[in-house]
Parts: C-alpha cells; structure tokens; sequence
C-alpha cells in the first residue's frame, strides 16, 4: 500500500490534514521532532505511526523511504514565529530552508517525485493590492517569508531540472479547529491573536493586547483574512489528488478573500464566549503588514476547493470549543 508521508504531521495545520488524508482513505507516516508538535493528539487522535525525528537528518529520512511505500510528501515542518525569524535568522534558514533541500534530496533519490509545500502569505510582504493574487511581487520583510520564498524557488528549480512537481500553498491567517473538538490550536510559546483572545477569555491571562490601533484601516487595527485549518486541510487533501492525478507544479492562495480586524475579531469572540475580555492598546509590532487578504479563485477553479467554514463566527467557535476541551473547563 502507498503512504503519503507528512512531514510536521504532529503541528496545528499537519495534524488537521493527517486527520482529512485518514477520511479520503490515504494511509500516513508523520515525521516531527516533536519541538513544536504534539506527541499525545497523534496517540489519541490520529493513531497513526509517528517517527521521531528531524527533516534534516538525511539517514533518518533514506530509512523511511526504504521502510514505506512514500507516494508523496507534504511538508510542514518548519518554524514560524515571525519575530522570533528577526531575532535568529540562522535558525529559520537553516530549519526551513537547508533542511528541506536535504529532504528534496533524500526525495529524488528514493524516486518520490511529488511534493506539497506550506508557503505563505508573508512571501508576498506588504502588498500593493488587496486581496493579493498569486502572481502579486514576493517580497517577504522578515527571513520567515524570505526561508519559504526560497524554498519556492528551490522547488521551481527541481522540477525543472528532475520533474520534481509541487503544489505550494500560500496560507492566510490559519485559525479554528476541528469541528468535532479533536485537534485544535496549541503553540507554546503562543503569540497568535485567536487563541490568546480565549486563553484570556479562560482567565489564563490577564489580557490581549491590541498592536497598533494608528493604522490605515477604517478602524485603526491590522486587518487578516482567517481561514479555518480543516478548509486548509481538505485543500492539501485536494492538492494531493491534483499531484497523483499528474497535476503540474502549482501555486495556490488559501484564504476566505474577506478581511477583519483584530478589533472586530476581539469583539466576535466577546459575543461567542459570551465571557468579558480585557484589552489593552499597544504600539504596533514590527513587521507586520496593515492589511493581508488573499484572493483563492485559483484554488478554487483548479482544485475545485470549497471552504466549508468560512465565516469568522464559527471559526471562533470551533476554536473556543478545543480551547475549553483543551484546559479543562
Ligand atoms: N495581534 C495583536 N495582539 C496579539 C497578537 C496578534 O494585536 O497579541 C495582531 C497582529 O499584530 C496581527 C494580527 O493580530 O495584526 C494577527 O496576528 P497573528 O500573530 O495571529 O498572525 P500573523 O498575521 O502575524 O501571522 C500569520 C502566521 C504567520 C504568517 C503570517 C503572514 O501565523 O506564520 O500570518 O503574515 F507568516
């Protein structure tokens, strides 16, 4: 039987997608060092094998290819935090970057020819419209775009010179969780803006902060396009199909093409906890663009990918649910 192996399967938006890949009957292996990821939902929840260990390691990986029947990979294992990329630079490259040229690599030489990789909207730094088509400039402000750029690139150039093909995902603001309250958001240290709205809603902290609120926006506060993680995840189920099927290279946005700001986003999740929310305004943080929306037509021509989910309500109410179930309340 062919296995597709994922790469960072143990994270928020892999553990979703393995969850999505075991309902369109895909069998699966994870790959995660377990840094970031969570060992106990792949136990509980995904029940599937789960090798420990880094993308990097190159006789890890030839290990894998020769033990299963690798179909195609999808790559998420990567680090993420924005401001912690500024900071140490070197560990973004060489995570994002240099590790997944090894697995490129370690890939071709197993024959595994079909690859699909989380980009992001942070390639395209600020942008000169809105929403952001695919064919938008990419150029990132922070190395965290700058790493999943490159690894574009690298991409493009594999599959020129070996017929390596991909499907690249650029994600907006992945938010929610699993409609049933099986996988959720979990990130330590945590500095996404749902999840610390109801870490503060749960009393676990004291406040959300607010940063920026002298932006050009009509109500003064960044604006995202959020985007529910199973919609993400159906999409790389989808995305995996189209590569299977012989599909060439591809670059899709995933986004919902809406915007909402951090204000409006703090006031929705008022109404859905029902609970008060202490806010406190903060000067803006470095690097962030005012404004990202993204346009997904071209998903949704190419793939005929439908999000299921797509208004902000009931992302925060999924996502409020886990983050109940979570801490036990
Ligand atoms: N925000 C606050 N207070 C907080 C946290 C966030 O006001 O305590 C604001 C941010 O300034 C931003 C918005 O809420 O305007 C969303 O911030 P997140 O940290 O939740 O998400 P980002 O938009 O910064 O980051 C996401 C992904 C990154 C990706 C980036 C692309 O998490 O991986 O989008 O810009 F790179």
């Amino acid at each position: 039987m062919s296995t597709i192996l994922v790469t960072g399967g143990a994270g928020y938006i892999g553990s979703h997608t393995v969850l999505a890949l075991q309902k369109a009957g895909y069998s699966v292996v994870i790959l995660d060092n377990l840094v970031y990821g969570h060992q106990d939902l792949v136990e509980k929840v995904l029940q599937v094998e789960l090798v420990k260990g880094d993308v990097g390691d190159r006789a890890l990986l030839d290990q894998i290819f020769a033990k299963y029947n690798i179909q195609a990979v999808i790559h998420f294992a990567a680090y993420a935090y924005v401001g912690e990329s500024v900071s140490h630079p070197g560990k973004y490259y060489r995570n994002n970057l240099v590790n997944t040229l090894t697995l490129l690599e370690a890939m071709l030489q197993a024959g595994v020819k079909n690859i699909v990789f989380s980009s992001t909207c942070a390639t395209y730094g600020v942008p000169q419209q809105i929403p952001i088509p695919e064919n938008h400039p990419q150029n990132p402000i922070n190395p965290y775009g700058a790493t999943k750029l490159m690894v574009e690139r690298l991409l493009s150039d594999f599959d020129q010179a070996y017929d390596l093909r991909s499907v690249r995902f650029r994600y907006f603001n992945a938010a929610g969780a699993d409609p049933q309250g099986r996988l959720g958001e979990d990130h330590d240290p945590e500095t996404h803006l749902i999840p610390l709205i109801f870490l503060t809603a749960l009393g676990r902290r004291d406040h959300i902060s607010i940063f920026g609120t002298d932006y050009d926006t009509p109500d003064g506060t960044c604006i995202r396009d959020y985007i529910h993680v199973s919609d993400l995840a159906q999409a790389h189920v989808q995305g995996l199909d189209y590569l299977i099927k012989g599909g060439k290279t591809e670059i899709f946005n995933l986004g919902n093409g809406s915007g909402f700001s951090v204000q409006e986003v703090i006031d929705a999740a008022k109404t859905v906890t029902g609970r008060p929310i202490k806010v406190v305004q903060e000067n803006r943080r470095p690097g962030d663009p005012p404004v990202l929306v993204g346009s997904a037509d071209k998903a949704r021509e190419i793939l005929a990918w439908k999000p299921d989910y797509s208004k902000l309500e009931i992302i925060l109410e999924h996502a409020w649910h886990w983050h109940q179930r979570r801490h036990n309340e």
